[in-house]
């Protein structure tokens, strides 16, 4: 049998005496891409965020590959191999682009090939050409778009080499060609191979979208949250026609 990847089980995070993710369990394949959909506040976010280690659960465990890592420091889970973007981005703003993504590529895990400056730079400068910004490297982060802010947040997730890379609306605010871009990107990196210094294996992913056209094309399977709660989970076309699923995006207005 194949070794667990990742493992949510009975899952939940309460602010004040909202519950925003609900006794939540699923797990994942290494080669999966996972769609995570919902209305807006849905507990979609809160989700990736118990994942990252950015937020503790208050109940129930995470698990990557055997290892229990609920209450482990950010910076550990990413050395483990998990990289994620945030919905609200936050790059260094006054860094270059490419030294926001140096950044990422010095950690131990990026690091563990005893690279030094010239090829952590080469390594950013890669992982910003498959995020399709390369050309502005040398600009301030400040001066970035919304969609470009975007880029590089998936940029700065790559260069750590996750084996899991969780992407919070990697389509939000991109134009139609921009998305189609970012979903071919995200396409090849997931199957892998060379991309300059990066991957040889792709990452398994989850991925939060509320255009769901674009990631039911991308994604293996789809996993709907409702009011924290998780109400489906399968391929994308069994629960694109599932009862409760159709009823929670009729009753936000058909979203
Ligand atoms: N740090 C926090 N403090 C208090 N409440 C929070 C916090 N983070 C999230 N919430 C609340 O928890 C619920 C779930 O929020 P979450 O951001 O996970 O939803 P979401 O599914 O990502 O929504 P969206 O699609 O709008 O991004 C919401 O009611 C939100 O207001
Ligand atoms: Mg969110």
């Amino acid at each position: 049998m194949a070794t667990p990847f990742l493992e949510i089980d009975t899952v939940s995070k309460s602010f004040g005496g909202l519950k925003a993710v609900s006794d939540v369990s699923f797990s994942m394949r290494r080669d999966e891409i996972v769609g995570l959909i919902g209305p807006n506040g849905a507990g979609k976010t809160t989700l990736l965020r118990l994942i990252t280690g950015i937020l503790k659960a208050d109940t129930g465990t995470v698990s990557f590959k055997c290892k229990k890592i609920v209450g482990m420091k950010t910076w550990d889970i990413v050395n483990l191999g998990i990289a994620g973007t945030f919905q609200n981005m936050r790059p260094f703003r006054r860094l270059p682009i490419i030294a926001n993504v140096m950044v990422s590529c010095l950690s131990p895990r990026s690091m563990k090939r005893g690279e030094w400056v010239k090829r952590v730079e080469a390594k950013a400068m890669d992982a910003l050409e498959f995020a399709g910004i390369s050309d502005m490297a040398l600009e301030k982060a400040s001066t970035l778009s919304q969609g470009d802010l975007k880029r590089l947040e998936v940029a700065r997730a790559i260069a750590t080499e996750p084996e899991l890379l969780l992407l919070d609306e990697p389509f939000g605010g991109l134009s139609p060609a921009e998305t189609e871009l970012m979903a071919k990107s995200i396409n090849r990196l997931h199957k892998g191979g060379r991309f300059g210094r990066l991957h040889s294996e792709g990452p398994a992913m989850v991925i939060i979208e509320h255009k769901l056209q674009q990631l039911m094309k991308i994604a293996d399977r789809i996993i709907v949250l409702n009011f924290g709660n998780l109400i489906a989970d399968g391929p994308p076309e069994e629960v694109c026609a599932d009862k409760d699923v159709i009823e929670c995006y009729l009753g936000e207005g058909g979203k």
